[in-house]
């Protein structure tokens, strides 16, 4: 049973089968390829699945998969334990999950030596036609970035599984979890607007969680409750989307502009880089349906200006006090 991972209940299924018929045919699991959204849950599922296996868990850098040299020290951690010198298996085996995070950034020459590794469990001696056998082992590549992995690397992972963001009740349901891991007291409703705030992204979830704690903590409450989840959010700066203050300033700029404002005129206006607006900023908002690029340029969308509106974010903070016209001012 793979533990502490909410949601993926189809790809706990197929690893819990995987696992299982591992266990069977004293085999390793198929290598496996997580990808997608940074602080989606890969790294955590390679390590429960290891953890559900009762096997190993080797992390390893990309940049360690250098040369046959470096590569072979890394093989040389696998569980050697119920082989013979030969290498036949002698009994039950326990094959090490390997995992490579960022695995994309893996140089050619490692990919060639740990794809042969891979597929045959053989190593390269350097004389020709010479090889080592290695034990079983199961690789785990995980991966932000899919497009850049080779294809013929990319079709030695057997089974292959996309992280993509969570619905608010998943997050809610991690929140809770997580809290309880960390033996937190929250009540539901504050655990529902850290989620409702964290995009879908359990590890943006897990770190509001954390700060919640450290606030509830300073004004010396025992329980994290949804004020003082919703004062510390105001405190960092976070609307009820989840905004940042730099978002809101794009949108807010796009509020005022009669015309569509092109990427050159929006990064000018809002002092923000143009690749962090077109690749981090706008991303998330377009996605929310806050605003859109078209041929002209950036427009802001209804929902994006109710948005604005609702969060308080148009109305003056000044002549907001009705004063009577005999009150004399200081
Ligand atoms: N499905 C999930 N259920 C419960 N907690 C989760 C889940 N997914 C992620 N988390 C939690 O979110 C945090 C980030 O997850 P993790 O480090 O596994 O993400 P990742 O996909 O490996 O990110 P990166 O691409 O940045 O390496 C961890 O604290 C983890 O426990
Ligand atoms: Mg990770």
């Amino acid at each position: 049973m793979i533990n502490n991972i909410i949601g993926h209940e189809n790809t706990k299924k197929q690893l819990a089968i995987a696992v299982k018929s591992a266990e069977d045919r004293n085999k390793n699991i198929p290598h496996l390829l997580f990808s997608g959204a940074a602080g989606c849950g890969k790294t955590t599922m390679g390590i429960e699945m290891a953890k559900s296996a009762d096997v190993d868990f080797l992390p390893v850098s990309p940049d360690d998969f250098s040369d046959r040299e470096p590569v072979m020290r890394i093989l040389d951690k696998l569980n050697h334990v119920n082989y013979d010198e030969r290498g036949n298996r002698t009994g039950p085996l326990k094959p090490t999950m390997v995992f490579v995070d960022e695995i994309h950034r893996m140089p050619k020459k490692g990919q060639e030596i740990l794809g042969i590794a891979m597929e045959k469990f053989l190593l390269e001696t350097g004389k020709a036609n010479k090889y080592y056998w290695i034990p079983f082992f199961t690789l785990i590549g995980a991966t932000t970035d899919d497009g850049e992995l080779s294809k013929p690397f990319r079709e030695k992972f057997k089974l292959r599984f996309l992280f993509e963001t969570y619905s608010n009740q998943e997050i809610t349901a991690m929140v809770l979890m997580h809290a309880q891991m960390k033996e937190l007291l929250i009540t539901q409703k504050a655990a529902r607007e850290i989620a409702q705030r964290s995009r879908g992204i359990p590890r943006t979830a897990v770190g509001f969680l954390e700060r919640s704690r450290d606030y509830s903590h300073f004004i010396k409450a025992n329980v994290i409750t949804s004020k003082a989840v919703l004062d510390n959010f105001k405190t960092i700066g976070i609307d009820s989307k989840g905004l940042t203050g730099a978002e809101i300033k794009i949108l807010k700029t796009l509020h005022t502009s009669r015309e569509p404002i092109g990427l050159d005129n929006l990064a000018i206006v809002s002092n923000e880089a143009k690749k962090n607006l077109s690749h981090t900023i706008e991303p998330f908002l377009i996605r929310q349906g806050l605003m859109i690029r078209s041929g002209k340029g950036r427009v802001i969308t209804g929902k994006g200006r109710q948005h604005l509106e609702k969060d308080g974010y148009l109305g003056d903070s000044i002549n907001k006090v009705e004063i009577s016209p005999g009150y004399v001012r200081r």
